[in-house]
Formats: C-alpha cells, sequence, structure tokens
C-alpha cells in the first residue's frame, strides 16, 4: 500500500456511509457498480463485515478493481477509546473483516478528554505496525487538533466532520487545509432537510441536475469528501453522478454565503465538547 492512498483514494473523493443500514451488502454493491471507492462504517454500525462482503464480491466480479483501490473506514466508538481498549478493537474489526489490514480507522468522536490521546497512541502505533494503513479522527474541532499536535503524536491524515454549504464549517477547513488534514463531510445532503432550499432548486435548475448533485459537487470542488448515505439504489446511482460536471465560481461562492450553522441532529454534535 503506498503512502500517498489518502491522497489519492480520500481526497476530493465521493464516499458512501452505511450508518442505520444494518443490511447494506446491496447498498454498497451498487455504490462501487457506480465508481464509488470509499465506504464509510463504524463499529457503532455494526455492518463492517457486510461492508467487506460487498466490497470481495465487487472486486471478484470485476478483476480489474483491485482491492487496494477501495478504502473502507471503520472508527471506534467512544465507549473503546482509551489504549487497551482502542489497541482490542482494531484486532476485532481485523477478525471481522478477516483481512491483515484495516484501510482507515477514525476515532469517532473526541467525547473523552482523558482518554482520545490514548487511543490515538494505539491509533498510530497500529499503524506503524502495518495493522493499518491511514488514521484519522471525527468531529475534531481545532482545539481538539490542536491537543493531538501538543502531545508530538503525527496529526490524523483525516477529519471527518459534519459540513454542508449550509455549515461550512471554515474555520477547521482552514486549519486542516493549513495542517495537510483531508476533510471528509459527514450529512453532506444535511439528512434530506435543506434539499428543497429554493436557492439551491434554482441552481439545480440551472446546470440541470438534482439538489443532492449539487451539495454533493460544492464539497468536492472545495477538495472535501462528501460522505453521503441513501438506502435507495436509484438516489445511489443519482448522486455518484455527481463527477461529470462543474461549477463556476460565481455560483459557489455564492453557495458559500448559505452558511448558518446547520447541524442535523443536535442531539449529535461532539464536535463542541471540551
Ligand atoms: N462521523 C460521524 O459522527 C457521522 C455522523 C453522521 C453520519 N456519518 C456518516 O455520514 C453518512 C451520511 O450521513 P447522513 O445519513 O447523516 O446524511 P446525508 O447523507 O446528508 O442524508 C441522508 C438522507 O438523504 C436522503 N437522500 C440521499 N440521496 C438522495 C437523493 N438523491 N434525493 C433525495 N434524498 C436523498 C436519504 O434518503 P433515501 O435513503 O430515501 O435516499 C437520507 O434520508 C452516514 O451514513 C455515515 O457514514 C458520520
Amino acid at each position: 500500500m503506498n503512502l500517498s492512498k489518502d491522497t489519492l483514494y480520500c481526497r476530493s473523493q465521493l464516499g458512501f456511509g452505511v450508518y442505520q443500514l444494518k443490511e447494506c451488502y446491496e447498498q454498497v454493491y451498487t455504490a462501487l457498480l457506480s465508481g464509488i471507492r470509499l465506504i464509510d462504517s463504524a463499529i457503532s454500525y455494526r455492518n463492517e463485515r457486510e461492508c467487506e462482503r460487498a466490497i470481495q464480491d465487487f472486486c471478484t466480479n470485476h478483476p480489474y478493481v483491485k482491492r487496494d483501490e477501495i478504502t473502507l473506514v471503520t472508527k471506534i466508538p467512544d465507549s473503546l477509546q482509551g489504549f487497551d481498549r482502542t489497541w482490542k478493537a482494531v484486532f476485532q474489526s481485523l477478525r471481522r473483516v478477516d483481512r491483515p489490514s484495516l484501510d482507515m480507522v477514525l476515532i469517532h468522536s473526541p467525547k473523552w478528554p482523558e482518554r482520545r490521546t490514548e487511543s490515538w497512541r494505539a491509533l498510530v502505533k497500529l499503524k506503524e505496525e502495518g495493522f493499518i494503513q491511514e488514521i484519522g479522527v471525527s468531529n475534531y474541532n481545532i482545539h481538539h487538533l490542536e491537543e493531538i499536535a501538543a502531545s508530538k503524536l503525527p496529526l490524523p491524515a483525516v477529519n471527518q466532520i459534519e459540513l454542508s454549504t449550509f455549515n461550512s464549517r471554515q474555520e477547521i477547513q482552514k486549519y486542516c487545509s493549513a495542517h495537510g488534514i483531508a476533510l471528509m463531510a459527514f450529512s453532506p445532503l444535511t439528512t434530506g432537510q435543506r434539499l428543497d432550499d429554493n436557492r439551491l432548486l434554482d441552481l439545480a435548475a440551472k446546470y440541470k441536475r438534482t439538489p443532492s448533485q449539487i451539495l454533493l459537487r460544492y464539497c468536492l470542488e472545495r477538495n472535501i469528501s462528501p460522505i453521503f448515505k441513501s438506502e435507495k439504489l436509484d438516489h445511489i446511482v443519482e448522486n455518484a453522478n455527481c463527477k461529470d460536471f462543474q461549477m463556476n465560481s460565481k455560483d459557489l461562492a455564492w453557495m458559500a454565503t448559505w452558511d448558518e450553522g446547520f447541524i442535523s441532529k443536535p442531539s449529535w454534535n461532539p464536535i463542541i465538547l471540551p
């Protein structure tokens, strides 16, 4: 596995997420068939095994796609933070996917100040020992990232946060860009809550695209990987078709003014934690 995997496979890459899709085989397979190569799972989603099964079957049926062109992300939940628990959790995930190494592991949230650095230390060592190809964090704000920098441990390759044109996280974007941390945007479709925004509908009509495709394109144009979810196979194909058009800089600048700090699920907003 070469070290530019994050650049090649994660930056500006469209991702498919499987939160609350317990039976996700068909959806993951369809995402792969549609050209998506980044699949976002987590230990707490309880579907790592099913994701890997869909990936393996896809690679068997399409031998021109190599397994290492696909990135399966998993995440260490809050309940498994701390060095030893994180270490064990990674080996349990390895057993579930039945592979010698995991593609990418993130700390799911910065919930526990006293344990998150130890979890990070475990991931750094697991990567050094070849059990994980790439490591990162999720829901980390600037002060959480600065804590890692202060610990003298390597910075994460990736930070996955809620981000969309309705919450563009300018400060975190600047910090991550300055420190070489790739951004992944979860809930880039606002969990469906802003798909009927009139300005978005206008842009969709202008570019002859759908509102979802415009929202995903916004992230890709900003060098951010949007991670969307859909149960519906036709939506997955539709969303995957956001890659073959471009938006002009004036419209992108306009979209950046729509920032209202939108949070799709206020009960899950760990980025504000100390
Ligand atoms: N790290 C974290 O803490 C965290 C937190 C939340 C999510 N995530 C990741 O991000 C992924 C996506 O986030 P999300 O599910 O919260 O939000 P999302 O992708 O913004 O929205 C999903 C919603 O959009 C709808 N949708 C998708 N495509 C559509 C289309 N073309 N037209 C109309 N509606 C469409 C889906 O409905 P249908 O099923 O009907 O298409 C679903 O209701 C998750 O699966 C997970 O992998 C990570």
